[in-house]
């Protein structure tokens, strides 16, 4: 792609004043800003530092430097010229607008118009692709649900979140590995295993694996308050577990085996796959040496019988890494597995999408990892999220009141069924388009929003296909597909790099902006790639679905006209792609008609 913005700092830089105050070509580059509205030009040139240098006013170096810009006949061509004059490979800039201590710079619309469409035509579905990974090893840890719980709506923040940085990360140049680090063990095991004995049954756990293993699990509680003994005995079965007693060790997998065929489920409906489901377990032969490494770096304490790991320097409570009883904990384990997956993976960077409760935790755990003299203790980050709740309050799984993701999923899928039939869509296959619609649906309000926030689970906004919804982007993908499977020939023909077309068919203020969107695409993956933060890209290709509609509205695409009809087309090819490639990084699928 022309870089635009060094176009014109080359342009600025030239100028006898700028010589004279002593700025290179970079430094007039670093000052060169982006107006916040397209009404004061694509790219603007502040004035204050050469104030100085040039014993004038800010504002009298703008009206200068405008005039000097004007007379040296370079803004050969009005910009939004519709007339054909322009030529590709011509001065970039179109119009020049002094406003007090800026120089604002309008680029040729036909110029750039013609530029960004050119550029999606050659990379397609690479359009956006990044090479500042180069490789390197990223980790992402998503999802990570608790074997024998439910699968709730809470967990589809870390997973489609997790699924979306994952996607940026790898279409940025990284070498990503997906992991799940599974919930799947600790003392919550002995207990399981104690209530299944008594009050489970095979078949039960065989026909619902996470219904009847959490019916025993509550009903263990409600046990154990009348008797507490139930408590010693499910740690003792837990420690039998540990030490690899072979039945609880039986039972254990087979409760885990369980549980993953429906998370499975799951994720198959949402098209996620892992590299890697090394859970928690995963880690239990590995405790041992993260006690006695805390042990020999003296940062261990004894604590009334249990090892901890003192973090008051740093206003947070101790880390507990072994209880009295010698058993390990949820930390002690995060702190193993991040030791192996440096040694396994060597990441440069490892990624934990989690909750916002759990900030403290990791807080804790990467100062412990720190102290223990690990210099990748900075490679590794918290991606935290806000709270989904439901309408009648705060999910609770003792409580019933839990939203089943798997329930969501197919709830979604069969409305969108409904309203299809209901609004007479036109789909050659209804269950495939109201599947890719109704988990779009589900995925996309997910990420539309920033991470951070909380939110209440709504139906009525997830299924909206109106407004800034997942149905609203794929049904722009749909339209432009429709458009180009329309125009036949001549639709290949303008998605084709080698077929030249003239952008000054393409000045329009929707179709220029249009184009000024789509040119931001790369730089809006990288920066939600920096801040992990998927919904930059969510509400990009929002604004090109609104504006590509405003587009369709206001202009006619199939024309008489062979030239402009070529120019347009290539233009909604360049949306389709893009919205295409954005849906993809989200995790959502682009239906071609619906
Ligand atoms: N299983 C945990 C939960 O459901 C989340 C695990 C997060 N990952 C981690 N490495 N601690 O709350």
């Amino acid at each position: 792609m022309r870089d635009f913005k060094n176009e014109i700092a080359a342009l600025i830089a030239g100028l006898p004043a700028i010589v004279d105050a002593g700025l290179d070509v970079s430094e007039v580059f670093a000052l060169i800003e982006i107006p916040p509205e397209a009404s004061k030009g694509d790219y603007a040139f502040p004035c204050f530092r050469l104030s100085k240098a040039l014993r004038k006013a800010p504002q009298q170096i703008a009206a200068e430097l405008t005039a000097t810009l004007a007379d040296a006949g370079i803004l050969d061509v009005a910009e939004g010229a519709a007339d054909g004059a322009a030529k590709s490979g011509g001065n970039c800039v179109g119009r020049v607008v002094a406003e007090s201590a800026y120089v604002n710079f309008f680029l040729r619309r036909d110029v750039f118009s013609e530029a960004v469409v050119n550029e999606v035509r050659v990379k397609s579905v690479d359009y956006g692709k990044g090479t500042i990974g180069n490789g390197r090893k990223v980790i992402v840890e998503f999802s990570s649900p608790n074997i024998a719980k439910p699968f709730h709506i809470g967990h589809i923040r870390s997973t489609v979140i997790g699924n979306a940085i994952e996607h940026i990360y790898s279409f940025l140049g990284y070498d990503t590995v997906r992991i799940n680090h599974l919930g799947d063990y600790g003392t919550q095991f002995g207990k399981m295993i104690v209530a299944y004995r008594r009050w489970g049954n095979r078949a039960d756990v065989e026909r619902a694996p996470i219904q009847s293993l959490l019916s025993y699990y509550t009903k263990f509680h409600e046990e154990a308050a009348l008797d507490p003994s139930l408590e010693d005995e499910a740690r003792e079965v837990f420690a039998k577990l540990e030490n690899g007693g072979e039945e609880e060790l039986a039972l254990w997998k087979w409760f885990r085996e369980e549980s993953l065929g429906e998370f499975g489920r799951v994720y198959k409906m949402l098209g996620i796959e892992f590299d890697s489901y090394a859970g928690e377990s995963f880690y239990s032969d590995k405790m041992d040496r993260v006690t006695d490494e805390l042990k020999a770096k003296g940062l261990l304490l004894e604590s009334e019988g249990a090892q901890v790991v003192d973090l008051s320097q740093w206003d947070m409570p101790p880390a507990l890494i072994r209880k009295s009883d010698g058993s390990t904990l949820y930390i002690t384990r995060d702190i193993a597995a991040a030791i192996y997956r440096k040694e396994h993976y060597d990441f440069e960077k490892n990624i934990y999408v989690v909750a916002s409760q759990q900030n403290l935790h990791f807080k804790q755990w990467f100062k412990v990892v720190e102290l223990m003299g690990y210099d990748w203790a900075s490679g590794c980050v918290h991606v935290p999220f806000g709270l989904v709740s439901l309408e009648d309050g705060v999910m609770s799984t003792r409580e019933g009141r839990v939203v089943f993701l798997e329930d969501v999923l197919n709830r979604a899928v069969s409305q969108t069924r409904e309203i299809i039939v209901e609004k007479n869509v036109s789909t050659d296959n209804i269950d495939e388009t109201a599947r890719q619609v109704g988990i779009g649906a589900v995925v996309f309000n997910e990420l539309a929003n920033n991470r951070i926030k909380d939110y209440v689970f709504s139906w009525d906004k997830v299924l909206n296909f109106e407004g800034e919804t997942g149905p609203y982007v794929q049904y722009v993908h749909a339209r432009a597909a429709s458009v180009l499977r329309k125009a036949e020939a001549d639709a290949v023909r303008a998605a084709d790099p080698d077929t030249a077309i003239d952008g000054s068919y393409l000045g329009s203020d929707s179709a220029y902006e249009l184009a000024r969107l789509i040119y931001k695409f790369p730089a809006v993956i990288m920066d939600a790639g920096e801040k992990y933060e998927p919904s930059v890209v969510t509400r990009l290709i929002v604004d090109i679905a609104q504006t590509f509609n405003r587009f369709y509205h206001d202009e006619y695409i199939l024309v008489d006209d062979a030239a402009e009809k070529i120019a347009k087309l290539a233009l909604v090819y360049a949306v389709k792609q893009t919205v295409g490639n954005g849906l993809a990084l989200l995790g959502i699928e682009a239906p071609e008609r619906m």
